[in-house]
């Protein structure tokens, strides 16, 4: 309930930053437009980590609901690169996907949130300008197997194996730079193991790392047996 309610006063505060940025109540000079918009990525911010333990809450609680249908994966995959296609190109880095056309039984709107959250820490990984993300899907007899990597920071393998931990982070230290509160991979984990499906990495230190999951192919009606389905 508070983490809820933790949202609710953000609500004005970004509909007044816009309303504002639109000039619809006034011109703004160059440094009000400049404030104001950190006032919205400040609060946006805020929002989508209120977001993010509110998430983290009811996979703990086994409350996240996922609502699957069968859909294209490429359009998720397509729809996580356009959310970050500002934040790459702020990092002048490319973010590539093989586009494969196949239908999915899942809930795009979650596996979306998988791929921003692994594109993301990508994103903080790799270098400015020579940095690469490619989002590869291999198709596997009975599943689908998501593969995000990237030519970053890499992970040394002495932390690998708390990274899907919640509030884990390898270098607390820069958590006061960039900002972030280690709770991505877990839910990213929570969200995949909720589709049946495995979540991942492979890492190499200074060469970097490929996070991998895993989604069935089939749907539900054919994993439902016939008794069920009378
Ligand atoms: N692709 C990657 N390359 C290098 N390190 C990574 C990568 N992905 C994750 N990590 C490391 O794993 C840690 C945990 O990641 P996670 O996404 O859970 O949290 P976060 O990104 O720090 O914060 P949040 O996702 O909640 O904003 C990161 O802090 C980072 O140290
Ligand atoms: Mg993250």
């Amino acid at each position: 309930m508070i983490t809820h309610e933790l949202k609710t006063p953000l609500v004005p505060i970004q509909e007044y930053a816009d309303m504002l940025l639109s000039e619809h109540l006034g011109k703004l000079t160059k440094l009000q437009k400049e404030r104001i918009s950190i006032i919205k990525s400040s609060s946006e911010s805020s929002s989508s980590m209120i977001s993010d333990l509110l998430d983290a809450q009811k996979l703990e609680l086994r409350q996240l609901t996922i609502k699957k249908s069968n859909e294209n994966i490429k359009n998720t995959i397509e729809k996580a690169i356009r959310i970050l296609k500002p934040a790459s190109d702020k990092k002048n880095v490319k973010i590539s996907s093989n586009e494969v056309d196949l239908l999915i039984n899942h809930d795009s709107e979650r596996i979306t949130q998988v791929i921003t959250n692994l594109i993301k820490n990508s994103l903080t990984a790799v270098e400015p300008d020579s940095g690469k993300i490619e989002v590869i899907v291999d198709s596997l007899p009975t599943e689908i197997k998501i593969n995000v990597k990237d030519n970053g920071s890499g992970i040394p393998e002495g932390k690998q194996g708390n990274l899907f931990k919640k509030f884990y982070q390898v270098d607390a230290s820069l958590t006061r730079e960039r900002g972030g509160s280690g709770l991505g991979l877990a839910i990213c984990k929570g969200i995949i193991e909720h589709h049946g499906g495995q979540i991942s990495v492979h890492s190499v230190e200074n060469q970097g790392s490929t996070f991998s999951f895993t989604i069935s192919k089939e749907s539900d009606e054919q994993v439902k047996s016939p008794l069920n389905s009378a």
